[in-house]
């Protein structure tokens, strides 16, 4: 095998986002929608909740690894914030650029999507290929969501005799009719998508008030549709775009963007790692063979050696060795069973991850973007203790690069091929 150039694509970041959490920068103003941010007080476990969402995506069930550690008292609400389109924002202008909006410390980013005239915010999925909306038929009353009316739109088309059903792992799950009408996301759009109006969803999507619905980015072949499979939007609407590629500009704690059918030069600095994509199980899967902690030296990641780049999920699952390995390098780390992950004091500082994008590039996240939430306090000490961004994928045959991989890079999703190109951001 070739040796890694080092290639080292992302080590230094200044990320004024941290410091500037609302505020889109002036250059995209019109592209970006406004937030406002609401307190809520779910009683989530902030960390550990995207955990299990991902287990339940992907219908991971973790073994029991540890025992659970007395001293730690979980903290009820954190991070809980909702997220409101303003009035005043333009409409979206004709480069197919969109605002991607981090909610709930970093737990999704949505984003608007006009569906027959009617604006609704949603969570761009790359982990999956069926684009459903809250929608008035529902019959539960869906409060904190914007539902699609079809009744109101004039260029709603039901598809008789069709239907859709995804299922994310074991609970949760979305099915009912399916319709097409003009969907337009920030200036790319497409006449008759095809997209799910369901008449049920699962509790933890009516649970979720940040969002309304998913828009499945990964491949139209395990699109749900019966008695036919439908394209994705990407798919539909990648041949009228200047190049067929989706770029993800994700930024923490703030407004980044997705963008279609452009790869915009002043959004990344160096070169693109290119790699070429497995589509085969409908992911944005790709080799991901070596690893690297904190610039030391590159090791096997083990005989699960491929990853696929998922918007759809916060956190990023690996091989359990290479969970085990990098938290063995965090001081005063511990695997707890209660949260089901690795946690550790607020006060650490994380080393660098650096995970192989093929065989060629090491791409590495910054410590700082690997601590991704506060979940607790230790009884004994009173210090606070945070939840990694790391997790274990409890030895599935795929690990997950979810947004904690995807908001330290300019990430391009790219048809031709089809492949992954992975940048620093600017
Ligand atoms: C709490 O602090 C004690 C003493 O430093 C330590 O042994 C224990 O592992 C800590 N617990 C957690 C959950 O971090
Ligand atoms: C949408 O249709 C409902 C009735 O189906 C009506 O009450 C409502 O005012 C309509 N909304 C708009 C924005 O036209
Ligand atoms: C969707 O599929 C699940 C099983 O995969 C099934 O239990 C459920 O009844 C289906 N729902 C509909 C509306 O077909
Ligand atoms: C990944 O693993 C497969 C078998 O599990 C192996 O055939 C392949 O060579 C590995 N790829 C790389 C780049 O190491
Ligand atoms: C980790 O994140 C928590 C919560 O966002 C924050 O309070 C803490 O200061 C961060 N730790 C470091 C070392 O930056
Ligand atoms: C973190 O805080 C604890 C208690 O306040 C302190 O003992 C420890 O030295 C601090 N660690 C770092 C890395 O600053
Ligand atoms: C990545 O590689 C594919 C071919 O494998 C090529 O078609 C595409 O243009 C490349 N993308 C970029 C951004 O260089």
């Amino acid at each position: 095998m070739q040796l890694l150039q080092s290639l080292i694509l992302a080590v230094f970041f200044s990320y004024g986002v941290l410091s500037l959490p609302h505020g889109p920068s002036g250059q995209h103003k019109a592209r970006s929608f406004k937030v406002a941010r609401v307190r809520r007080g779910t009683g989530e476990l902030h960390g550990p909740s995207a955990l299990r969402k991902a287990y339940r995506k992907y219908g991971i069930v973790p073994a029991k690894l540890n025992i659970d550690l007395a001293d730690f008292e979980p903290i009820t609400t954190e991070h809980t914030a909702a997220v409101a389109a303003s009035d005043d924002d333009s409409e979206p202008d004709q480069t197919g650029a969109v605002s991607a909006t981090s909610v709930e410390g970093d737990a999704e980013f949505v984003s608007p999507v006009i569906i027959g005239g009617q604006k609704i915010v949603m969570t761009f999925d790359t982990g999956s290929s069926d684009f459903w909306v809250m929608d008035t038929r529902i019959q539960e009353t869906l409060t904190g969501h914007t539902e699609y009316n079809p009744s109101n739109s004039t260029t709603f088309k039901e598809m008789a005799g069709y239907s859709f059903n995804v299922s994310y792992g074991d609970s949760s799950y979305a099915a009912g009719p399916v319709g097409t009408d003009v969907v337009n996301i920030g200036g790319a759009i497409v006449q008759n998508q095809a997209f799910g109006i369901p008449t049920e969803v699962s509790g933890s999507f009516v649970e979720d008030t940040n969002s309304n619905g998913l828009v499945g980015m990964g491949f139209s072949n395990i699109n749900t549709i019966q008695p036919k499979a439908q394209d994705t939007f990407f798919a539909n609407v990648a041949p009228s775009l200047d190049l067929p590629v989706m770029t993800a500009a994700l930024k923490s704690d703030g407004v980044g963007e997705f963008e279609f059918g452009t790869i915009d030069q002043s959004k990344y600095s160096g070169g693109i790692a290119n790699v070429s994509v497995d589509s085969s199980n409908g992911y944005w899967e790709f080799v991901t063979p070596q690893y690297s902690v904190n610039g030391g030296e590159l090791k096997s990641i083990g005989t699960v050696n491929t990853s696929i780049a998922d918007t759809g999920t916060s956190l990023m699952l690996l091989n359990e060795d290479v969970v085990k390995d990098y938290y063995s390098q965090v001081p005063k780390s511990v695997y707890v069973d209660s949260v089901g992950g690795y946690i550790y004091p607020c006060n650490t500082t994380l080393p660098n991850f650096g995970i192989a994008i093929g065989t060629e590039s090491l791409a590495t996240i910054p410590g700082n973007l690997i601590n991704f939430s506060k979940v607790g306090t230790n009884t004994t000490t009173g210090e606070s203790l945070c939840y990694g961004g790391i997790q274990s994928n409890a030895g599935e045959s795929l690990q997950i690069l979810g947004d904690t991989f995807l908001k330290a890079f300019y990430v391009i999703f790219d048809m031709r091929g089809p492949s992954l190109g992975v940048a620093a951001p600017n």
